[in-house]
């Protein structure tokens, strides 16, 4: 079934101007509809009449609240972030799928790649870079009373909202003060020159993520997920954020994507297997890599050594410096 015919099976039970977004993945039917409320015996009649045509798939239906974006049709001014000259995104639509890990490493990898590299930890939910760049406690200075000096670990410069709060208080910063708190960071820290900044975002697609993607001037974003639907769904929700704020997509890494068992060396695909591939591929997407499922890289980044750092030889630290190559061949 296409995706036209399956709009407009949908149409017939929720008005069609609700429909944001209709995809079918893999094995999956996703309909999302925004600013509309569910009637449940309306969307169990939906899934029945797709299932009766479709009976090998699975349904998925989504109701989304979306504030209005503006499209871009008024020019937003961007923060001017001194001495940085290409920023990258790290998101996911989802939390808890690897996106802290991702960012730590891949901003390693791509200094291993001869650039000079800068980690903001943009996460004001749950900020985890100065955990895993080990500079957790240490304190948060200035130079010049005007600027913070950004932490430097491993060979790159770093800051993260962290810094700015007591680690023993829960964060319930919202909106406005998130963001300020994020310009604050990204425009006051004296970051020195910099090819590439890699941007730790908030998980979701909420307010916070929107103002960042209109007030940050991305080279792109890069989406991380795990393989299974549910992880991916939310991807989608992402992907198609950033679409309509007019954010270029750089392409999906699908982290925790397999696991090698240590005592046979077999192969388990524990979360399903491709996901993310054909997620890319039906979006129009790039896939830029798969990172397994791997005791060693959650050790190394608790521990505050991230993988890329603490084992250069090892084959994922190769695996985000693949992925590495591929963002930089992007970005020009
Ligand atoms: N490839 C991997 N192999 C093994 N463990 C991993 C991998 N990627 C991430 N983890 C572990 O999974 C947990 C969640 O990862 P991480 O904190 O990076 O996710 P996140 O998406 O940033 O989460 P949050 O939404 O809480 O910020 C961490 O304990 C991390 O060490
Ligand atoms: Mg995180």
């Amino acid at each position: 079934m296409t995706e036209t015919e399956i709009t407009q099976i949908a149409a017939k039970y929720y008005p069609s101007a609700h429909i944001s977004g209709v995809k079918v993945l893999n094995n999956r039917i996703i309909i999302e509809f925004k600013n509309l409320a569910e009637t449940p015996n309306i969307t169990a009649a939906l899934k029945q009449e797709l299932l009766s045509l479709q009976p090998e798939y699975k349904i998925s239906v989504v109701f989304v609240e979306e504030k209005n974006i503006n499209l871009g049709v008024q020019a937003i001014e961007k923060w001017k972030i001194a001495g940085v000259k290409h920023i990258i995104g790290v998101a996911s639509g989802k939390g808890g799928v690897g996106k802290s890990t991702t960012a730590v490493n891949l901003a390693l990898a791509l200094a291993n790649c001869g650039k000079r590299v800068a980690l903001l930890d943009a996460d004001v939910y749950g900020p985890s870079v100065p955990t895993m760049l080990g500079y957790e406690n240490e304190p948060l200075i200035s130079d010049d009373g005007t600027h913070f000096k950004p932490f430097c670990a491993y060979g790159i410069e770093s800051m993260s909202v962290g810094a700015l709060i007591d680690r023993d208080t829960p964060l319930i910063w919202r909106g406005a003060k998130a963001c300020g708190a994020i310009e604050q960071l990204m425009t006051e820290t004296s970051w020195g020159e910099i090819d590439i900044m890699v941007v730790d975002m908030p998980p979701g697609t909420g307010d916070i993520l929107i103002t960042l993607s209109q007030r940050v001037d991305f080279s792109g974003i890069v989406i991380v997920s795990t393989p299974q639907d549910i992880a991916l769904i939310d991807a989608v929700k992402g992907i198609n954020m950033f679409q309509k704020t007019g954010t270029t997509v750089l392409g999906i890494v699908e982290n925790m994507s397999y696991f090698i068992c240590p005592h046979c060396g077999e192969r388990a695909d524990i979360f399903g297997h491709d996901g993310a591939k054909y997620t890319a591929e039906s979006m129009g997407e790039v896939f830029l890599g798969a990172i397994p499922l791997e005791p060693e890289i959650r050790r190394t980044s608790d521990a505050g050594t991230p993988i890329v750092a603490a084992n250069p030889d090892s084959p994922h630290t190769k695996a985000y410096e693949e992925i590495a190559q591929k963002i930089i061949q992007r970005i020009g």
